[in-house]
């Protein structure tokens, strides 16, 4: 049948662009905020107490050297107590007595939670969700992103306060909204129906284009006009991946709308630094669009006490911020002095580890330390939150950390501005995510770039400073300059991220793809003649199918086939829990030889893939290489994957002698990751900020300040360190001890820098 539809190539929207994060052109936050020691403190709800109790805030706050406090995030209601009519002066009030008491405000404006009078006289402005159903009032962040009141009336807000308050003295820092998307990043609402519409014309132009990009012609979906377009609301089955993947984007792209429009009206009004608080990799926003509007970049950061891995959530989020803030240092805007209530059961934060992460963020690139919220609520839904006064007042030991977290925070002036160099990044792609999210089978995937955390993880097990990059579309951030390059799950296939690659490894980089990767178009669409699509040059392999795994848990592990009687017969390698992979080569033989664990081998669970290596891999494309692909390792039909055994499981094509691109093509364990990793960093040679060091303790470098965070429950001890302790002002000559859960901030000399024995190759 011929189609009447254009052809898709003429058709296919590219990929918007995402160039270098704006705040990577802006002075850092310490020069736009004037501090001389990182900024601490946290939520300030003075409109929450009375007068006595504000005197005494002042007060603790000089106690713990509180420096800055982000007000009004919820004071809308008092700030606009009937529509059009504003009540500033209190408000102006508490900016004049803080600014009296030295301590600067970030201000908020306050439109994160319209007031009851929005949701009463405009009961449209209220969201809906996916069932049809309008959310109601009484909880907060409900606002229809579309709703024409809630833009008018957060816009008027926002003018009002810049006008009144916008060269204060104290007000040092915008606060846009707060935590966009945090519980209403979508919204189904007729508005949002019409606003949906309106941006699938502006992105396709006519309906032919719609239904080409989306392949309406599955399942009998074509459209005859664009007002017959809807939300992907609830429906009957799967809903079309092209359509989920352009909401997504169009969610994404309605929210940010709302920060740029108040960004805009503070920028005429006012020279003060802007931010709005991200939340490390929330999966409905694209931060990296976001941070293109910010002069700060901040974030909250809520690792849970009781996770044993939540020191590499501070480290994974801090690194994203940092990438974010292209390279240059950021803000924690929040995090729990203690436990939160949000979570089924919340564990309060252990001995030490209120300063221990708050250094550690520091230690990733953060220039200021605040917490969510200075006084614990003694009403509403936040009662049980921890604040840095707590209900039991100071004679508790949250307080006491509190004092110490900032008396050590002002030793750190020496910190402020100096950058994280790293030789190794991760690629993040939020619209990569989406597509995963989207797109129906192999298998279900998660929503929290679950491929790059874990590899960013084995990264930071291994001591090695990374940063995170996006993968962008033409131009892109050049990535000639890292060692190593982890592209993790990039589900969707950029042309120009695969030449930004190429050139990485012609000059020496060791590229690892993981699967799955350039499986789709940018409309969700499968990439032909075998995935992997414009990376295939780079590595010589096509995916030529994919092989589901079960995972790590399921029925049909092990333990389950000692009671599964009947099923424990049938044998299909979708039921198994894993499958072995085994070294193909000498070079990682020997590494497995070394690692001196019980169990060296290879394992990968819930995702392989068959690969074909391309006979005459300089073909693909002309010009490129030639040089053949090496198998480095194979699956072996251990566990489960019996049907892949044999076929190549990692390859590596190495280009020029120097540079090549590894391919994965399974989700490996930890143990495999690590040891993979060990042989890529050999060729990198990349190596960890400080070798050798005792099991629980991260090393991270700002310029000459070098960072020991042992996370442990154990003593610590740590050869080599020679400089000055900042924490303490004592000389460190050697050999320093470091208590459980406690941290070390070394000035080192320059010359006698202990990373320039363990790391010489450090580019500066
Ligand atoms: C978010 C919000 C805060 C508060 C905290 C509690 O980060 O921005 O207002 O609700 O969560 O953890
Ligand atoms: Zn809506």
């Amino acid at each position: 049948m011929t189609s009447p539809v254009p052809s898709a190539a003429a058709s296919t929207p590219q990929p918007e662009q995402t160039p270098g994060p704006a705040a990577a052109r802006r002075p850092a936050p310490h020069e736009l905020l004037g501090l001389t020691s990182p900024a601490y403190g946290g939520d300030y709800n003075p409109e929450q107490w009375d007068e006595a109790t504000f005197a005494e805030d002042l007060e603790l706050m000089a106690e713990a050297g509180v420096n800055l406090v982000s007000l009004g995030i919820f004071s809308w209601a008092r700030l606009e107590p009937c529509e059009g009519s504003y009540e500033l002066d209190w408000l102006v009030e508490i900016v004049d007595r803080l600014h009296d008491a030295g301590i600067a405000v970030d201000l908020a404006t306050a439109t994160a939670s319209p007031p009851a009078w929005m949701a009463a006289d405009h009961p449209e402005s209220l969201p809906v969700n996916a069932d049809g159903v309008r959310l109601g009032f009484g909880s907060r962040q409900q606002y229809c992103p579309s709703s024409t009141v809630y833009r008018e009336r957060s816009a008027a807000l926002a003018r009002a306060l810049a006008e009144r308050l916008g060269d204060h003295p104290g007000v040092v820092m915008w606060h846009v909204g707060n935590e966009y998307g945090c519980h209403t990043a979508e919204c189904f609402c007729p508005a949002c129906a019409q606003a949906f519409r309106a941006w699938l014309a502006d992105r396709y132009g006519d309906v032919e284009r719609l239904n080409t990009a989306w392949g309406t012609d599955f399942w009998s979906q074509r459209y005859t006009s664009l007002e017959q377009v809807d939300p992907p609301a609830a429906m009957p089955t799967f809903h079309n991946p092209a359509q989920l993947l352009d909401w997504r984007r169009f969610s994404d792209h309605q929210l940010r709308s709302l920060m740029e429009a108040e960004v805009r009206i503070l920028r005429q009004r006012s020279t003060r630094p802007v931010t709005t608080n991200f939340m490390g990799d929330f999966p409905a926003t694209d931060y990296w669009r976001w941070a293109e509007s910010l002069d700060i970049i901040s974030d909250d950061s809520y690792p849970d006490p009781a996770d044993p891995a939540a020191a590499h959530e501070v480290a994974w989020a801090g690194d994203l911020m940092r990438g974010l803030a292209g390279g240059r240092p950021w803000i924690l805007m929040e995090q729990a002095p203690s436990a939160v209530q949000w979570r089924g059961r919340n564990s309060p934060k252990r001995p030490g580890q209120l300063l221990l992460w708050s250094l550690a963020r520091v230690a990733h690139g953060a220039d200021g330390i605040l917490q969510f919220q200075w006084r614990q609520s003694r009403q509403g839904a936040e009662t049980f939150h921890s604040g840095m006064v707590p209900h039991a007042g100071c004679a508790s030991r949250t307080w006491d950390e509190v004092v110490s977290t900032g008396r050590a925070l002002k030793r750190l002036g020496p910190v402020l501005g100096e950058p994280v160099r790293a030789e190794a990044a991760v690629v993040l792609d939020w619209e990569s995510q989406w597509a995963m999210s989207s797109t129906i089978g192999p298998v279900g995937f998660g929503e929290r770039f679950e491929t790059a955390r874990a590899w960013h993880r084995s990264l930071w097990e291994a001591g090695i400073a990374t940063d995170i990059v996006p993968a962008g579309a033409d131009p892109g951030a050049d990535l000639t300059g890292y060692r190593l390059i982890i592209v993790p799950a990039i589900l969707i296939d950029y042309p120009g991220l695969a030449r930004r690659l190429e050139q990485a490894v012609a000059v020496g980089t060791q590229v690892v793809v993981v699967g799955p990767s350039g499986v789709v178009d940018v409309n969700a669409g499968a990439v032909l003649g075998g995935y992997l699509g414009s990376l295939r040059p780079l590595l010589g392999v096509r995916v030529t199918d994919h092989a589901a795994l079960s995972g790590p848990v399921s029925d049909d592990d092990p333990r389950g086939t000692l009671v599964n009687r009947l099923s424990r017969a049938v044998g299909t390698p979708a039921a198994e829990s894993w499958t072995g992979l085994e070294a193909a080569g000498e070079p990682l033989r020997r590494v497995l030889d070394r690692m001196g664990t019980p169990t060296p081998d290879l394992r990968a669970g819930g995702w392989a893939e068959e690969v074909r290596v391309d006979e005459a891999p300089g073909g693909i494309e002309a010009g490129w290489g030639g040089e053949p692909v090496e198998v480095v390792a194979v699956f072996d039909g251990r566990g489960g994957g019996t049907d892949l055994a044999g076929r190549p499981a990692i390859t590596r094509r190495a280009v020029g002698g120097a540079g090549s691109g590894w391919y994965v093509a399974a989700d490996l364990d930890a143990l495999s990751r690590a040891a993979l990793l060990k042989l890529v960093c050999a060729h990198a040679r990349v190596r960890p900020v400080v070798a050798d060091l005792p099991d629980g303790v991260e090393a991270q470098r700002r310029g000459q300040v070098l960072f020991l965070l042992n996370h442990g429950d154990r003593a610590a001890e740590v050869a080599g360190i020679v400089g000055t302790d900042l924490l303490t002002g004592k000389a460190c000559t050697g050999h320093v001890v470091l208590a459980p859960r406690s941290a070390l901030v070394v000035h080192c000399a320059p010359n006698t820098h202990p990373l320039t024995e363990c790391n010489p190759d450090v580019k500066q």
